[in-house]
């Protein structure tokens, strides 16, 4: 069930103070990475999620939503197609610039890799200020995606994220979130 795989999975989320920034608590994936379960957990815990979304691929946004949207699209079936940083992709993409909740960054996407009209899902590891997401969901539309759905192991709900992509008209699902 999703609440076993949310209880595998939060334990092994490691906080860090004050990275990269002065009052920021990093919610630190990599030792859930590491612990074989509880990959495994949070992929399945996922894939519960998506079983309510059915979809044609899956989007995951660099670098952490790749390792999770990979393992997802293996898990369910489908493909994966990466929504990257600036200057990775080696063809003519389009752009989106955004801010996070410790920074501004810039996604980028190969827009013929989207079907037109296909149902994409987006997937990240985690929901802040919703600020990567919004843009992600952005970028699909722009290359003919329908994007409805978007999956988080881990939501920041004290953050705008939810309500940001809401207002995006985009359903935010998570495993677990931190207070
Ligand atoms: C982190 C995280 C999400 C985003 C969430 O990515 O993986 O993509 O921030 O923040 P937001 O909801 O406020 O936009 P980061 O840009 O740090 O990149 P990384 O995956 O390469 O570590
Ligand atoms: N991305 C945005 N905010 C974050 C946080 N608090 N921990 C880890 N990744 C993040």
């Amino acid at each position: 069930a999703a609440t076993s795989a949310a209880d595998a999975v939060r334990p092994l989320i490691r906080t860090i103070p004050d990275f990269p920034k002065p009052g920021i608590q990093f919610r630190d994936i990599t030792t859930l990475l590491a612990d074989a379960y509880g990959l495994r957990a949070a992929t399945h815990g996922l894939a519960e999620l998506a079983a309510c979304h059915p979809c044609d691929v899956i989007a995951g946004i660099e670098a952490r939503g790749f390792i999770f949207g990979s393992a997802l699209a293996v898990e369910v079936g489908c493909g994966f197609v990466p929504l990257r940083k600036p200057g990775k992709l080696p063809v003519d993409t389009i752009g989106e610039d955004y801010q996070l909740e410790y920074g501004e960054a810039r996604l980028e996407l190969d827009p013929t890799l989207i079907v037109d009209g296909a149902r994409v899902l987006l997937v990240d590891d985690l929901l802040a200020t919703g600020g990567t997401a919004v843009a992600g969901a952005r970028l699909l539309r722009r290359a003919g995606a329908v994007v409805e759905q978007a999956l988080f192991v881990i939501d920041l709900p004290d953050l705008p994220g939810r309500g940001a992509l809401s207002a995006e008209g985009v359903e935010a699902h998570a495993l677990i979130a931190f207070e």
